[in-house]
């Protein structure tokens, strides 16, 4: 499989709402995760959507493993979520650093729901049905907003907390989302 391009914010692509995935389990489907898969690590990402390859469906993957560069982070679940659903229990929200692929190398302070419950499919078609908070929450919330052509900065209330990674983390190596 192979590492693909991604998109960078500017491409009417990624501003468009993707479509559900209509077959579960496919050689297709299962081609275009592995892409994504590589895609996401050959660039250090915690999490990728298929528009920001240029494929308008509803394939989101994400994963962060326990990383000694970031021992604050917690660790989020390798997970291929398909056609997801969220919920907002308790509506609470939280400022939270974001990063993203098509973003590269800047950060912004985005205002996400604490708590989110998301409803899916897996690559098989199994459903996935997890209630989570935090981190894991910000970046399932981030990764399903591609679907619906939305970029994290039009998620964001302060545009001062808006920079270049290397001027506001000029200790942390870059992980995007
Ligand atoms: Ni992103």
């Amino acid at each position: 499989m192979t590492a693909r391009a991604v998109l960078k914010m500017g491409d009417a692509r990624l501003l468009e709402p993707a479509r559900p995935v209509a077959a579960f389990n496919t050689p297709e489907l299962h081609a275009l995760v592995a892409d994504m898969r590589d895609t996401m690590q050959a660039l250090n990402g915690a999490g990728l959507a298929a528009p920001q390859i240029g494929v308008g469906l509803q394939v989101v993957i994400f994963g962060v493993a326990k990383n000694p560069r970031y021992p604050e982070a917690e660790m989020v679940p390798d997970t291929v979520l398909l056609n997801p659903v969220l919920e907002y229990p308790g509506d609470e929200m939280e400022d939270g650093w974001e990063g993203c692929l098509s973003l590269p190398g800047v950060r912004g302070k985005v205002p996400r729901h604490k708590r989110l419950r998301y409803r899916g499919h897996d690559l098989a078609g199994q459903p996935i049905d997890r209630t989570v908070s935090g981190f894991h929450a910000r970046v399932v919330q981030h990764e399903c907003d591609h679907l619906n052509g939305i970029l994290y900065p039009m998620r964001m209330t302060d545009m001062r907390q808006f920079g270049f990674t290397e001027v506001l983390f000029p200790n942390l190596a870059p992980m995007e989302e």
